[in-house]
């Protein structure tokens, strides 16, 4: 499964950063490697809804508060 964080400026701003840091950390503790590939992206066309990503080509908006909760909830129950 591929996770791809937008780190355009608007998300960059938003802390993009930190959601890609909180997803890295999380596919290590559950050691994910094999099964995520984490990547960046420029501006997904979304900016007004936070750090968006793309998984399984839908976009999604997380925020660096919501970032483990959404691995949890989304990404973990589709794996
Ligand atoms: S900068 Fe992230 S969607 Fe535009």
């Amino acid at each position: 499964m591929k996770i791809t964080v937008c780190i355009g400026s608007s998300c960059h701003v938003k802390g993009s950063r930190e959601v890609v840091e909180t997803f890295k950390r999380l596919i290590e503790e559950k050691a994910l490697q094999d099964k995520i590939e984490l990547g960046g992206t420029f501006c997904l066309g979304s900016c007004r809804d936070g750090v968006c990503l793309e998984m399984d080509g839908q976009i999604y908006s997380v925020t660096p508060a919501t970032a483990e909760e959404f691995f949890i909830s989304e990404v973990l129950k589709k794996i």
